[in-house]
């Protein structure tokens, strides 16, 4: 039942030399490169136009052999990238206006006392758990070459303030009853020794609420809500994990939705263990608190209680993996199964959404309403399932018809390297990678410029 999605033996060796020569870039591997790259270009060109042909004149065709070549074809993602951007003007144009606009762009990033950042990484777990992006964005934006040292050319103010790493609970996860008054303080420090903030009301300062409900600060839903995003920012721009298509107060802020941290580092180690393109023998996969009895908490129960329907439903099917425990190598877990279900727990987002994707596991989101990471970056709907909470009683159904149809050229599409490179935030800023999108979002909020705004009315003065 489990599809083998073997590429042919040739092609995988010109992805692996490709990759050694990207890491050393020998000269005597180069040549052979250059005459497999002309090969490969021209295989996948025919291919293209040979299915996109296939496609167009059939979209229901679902022989096995037309999808096995499109999955090979998209995985020279080199080849594929070049082909399409040659191919599509206004996609390439796109690339140049992004790089230009990031060459424009200018970040001030705020030098705080260490008790509002630094400190907190005496623990090591604070660069490294899931709401790390506060921790990510900030080293990655210190070496960046959008960063500026004069705040008088600024566009954009970034607050460097860690709120998630108090890790003082029983349970190990974070406090964040501190939140609020540690980012007040930042604010009453910065407004009163610079003048960047009074002058807009906050509204070119940049920060990161990467837990579960944003700027909200709180993990329970209705006290979230009721509590709000705190006055002092509301005219800020928040980069957040949460996100929902709907009204929500955690969300009635100028933001971005940012992915949770998966460090890139454990990524690669389990790629290395277990390449993306080996056989999955795991079919469905969860790992993670499912509770049989959920206990309804002034109204709430975890998860709206989906993972509970999941484990009654599947449990002890032969197809699911399900555990309830954790487990520190549950990457490999993930690496080795097709399907990765990514079901809501408090908050709808989760760090399995971000692991699924880098790992080549289809992540099957059961979330009502969410808003995912860097729609225009990721091509979700492409290379995600989305099951509707009420239907997970069905998932068994819904992921065998997806298994027999369409499942290869969903792989295909989720193991571009492009989509796993735009989830994952670097040390230092690579082009397409998590806080490039980020870059790129606030490069488009530019009208929050207080640098533009002054040229533009200093134009107007002067006519
Ligand atoms: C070209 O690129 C744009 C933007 O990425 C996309 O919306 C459009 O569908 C592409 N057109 C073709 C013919 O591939
Ligand atoms: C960390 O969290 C604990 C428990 O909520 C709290 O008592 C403590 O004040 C917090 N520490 C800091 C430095 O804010
Ligand atoms: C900004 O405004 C606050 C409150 O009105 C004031 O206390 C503070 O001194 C101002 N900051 C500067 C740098 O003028
Ligand atoms: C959950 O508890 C709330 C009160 O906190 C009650 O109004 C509601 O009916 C309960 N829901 C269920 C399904 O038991
Ligand atoms: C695959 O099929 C499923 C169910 O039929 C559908 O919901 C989904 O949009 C399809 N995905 C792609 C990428 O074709």
């Amino acid at each position: 039942m489990v599809e083998k999605k073997r590429p042919p033996k040739n092609n995988r060796g010109f992805y692996v030399r490709m990759k050694l020569l990207h890491k050393h870039g020998r000269p005597q591997e180069k040549s052979c490169f250059y005459k497999y790259y002309k090969w490969v270009l021209w295989f996948s060109l025919s291919l293209y136009f040979f299915t996109s042909y296939l496609i167009s004149s059939n979209p229901h065709n679902k022989s096995t052999s037309l999808t096995k070549t499109h999955v090979s074809n998209s995985k020279s993602t080199i080849a594929s990238r070049a082909l399409f951007e040659s191919t599509n003007t206004t996609a390439l144009q796109q690339v140049q206006i992004n790089q230009a606009l990031l060459k424009n762009l200018k970040i001030f990033v705020y030098d705080l006392p260490p008790k509002f950042n630094t400190n907190w990484l005496l623990n090591e777990r604070c660069s490294n758990h899931l709401f790390a992006s506060e921790v990510a964005i900030h080293k990655a934006l210190l070496t960046s070459d959008v960063r500026t040292f004069d705040p008088y050319e600024a566009d954009f103010f970034f607050v460097p303030v860690y709120v998630s790493c108090n890790f003082s609970t029983v349970n190990g996860f974070p406090a964040i009853g501190h939140a609020r008054s540690l980012l007040a303080s930042a604010v009453q420090l910065i407004s009163s020794e610079y003048p960047f903030w009074n002058r807009s009301r906050g509204s070119d300062h940049v920060f990161v609420a990467s837990h579960d409900f944003g700027a909200c600060f709180h993990t329970m839903e209705d006290v979230a809500m009721t509590d709000g995003v705190p006055e002092f920012l509301k005219n800020s721009i928040i980069l957040q994990t949460f996100g929902v298509k709907h009204k929500h107060p955690c969300q009635d802020v100028e933001n971005v939705v940012i992915p949770p941290y998966i460090s890139p580092e454990s990524v690669r180690t389990t790629v290395e263990k277990f390449p993306v393109t080996r056989r999955r023998d795991i079919w469905a996969f969860f790992r993670g608190k499912m509770e049989v009895h959920p206990k309804n908490i002034s109204g709430r129960f975890y998860s709206r209680r989906v993972r509970t329907m999941i484990l009654r439903k599947f449990n002890g099917d032969r197809r699911f993996y399900l555990q309830r425990h954790r487990f520190s190598g549950y990457q490999l877990e993930i690496a080795r199964s097709v399907f990765c279900l990514c079901p809501l727990g408090w908050a709808p987002w989760s760090p399995r959404l971000v692991e699924s994707v880098a790992l080549g596991c289809v992540p099957v989101i059961i979330a009502d309403g969410i808003r995912l990471p860097f729609p225009s970056a990721v091509r979700w709907p492409e290379i995600s399932l989305t099951v509707a909470e009420k239907d997970v009683d069905k998932l068994g159904k819904i992921l065998e018809h997806v298994a027999a149809t369409n499942l290869t050229i969903i792989q295909g599409n989720l193991w571009d390297t492009s989509t796993k490179r735009a989830l994952l935030f670097n040390n230092r800023v690579q082009e397409g990678d998590a806080t490039w999108q980020v870059l790129l979002a606030l490069s488009q909020k530019l009208d929050r410029s207080y640098r533009v705004s002054r040229v533009s009315r200093q134009l107007m003065s002067d006519t």
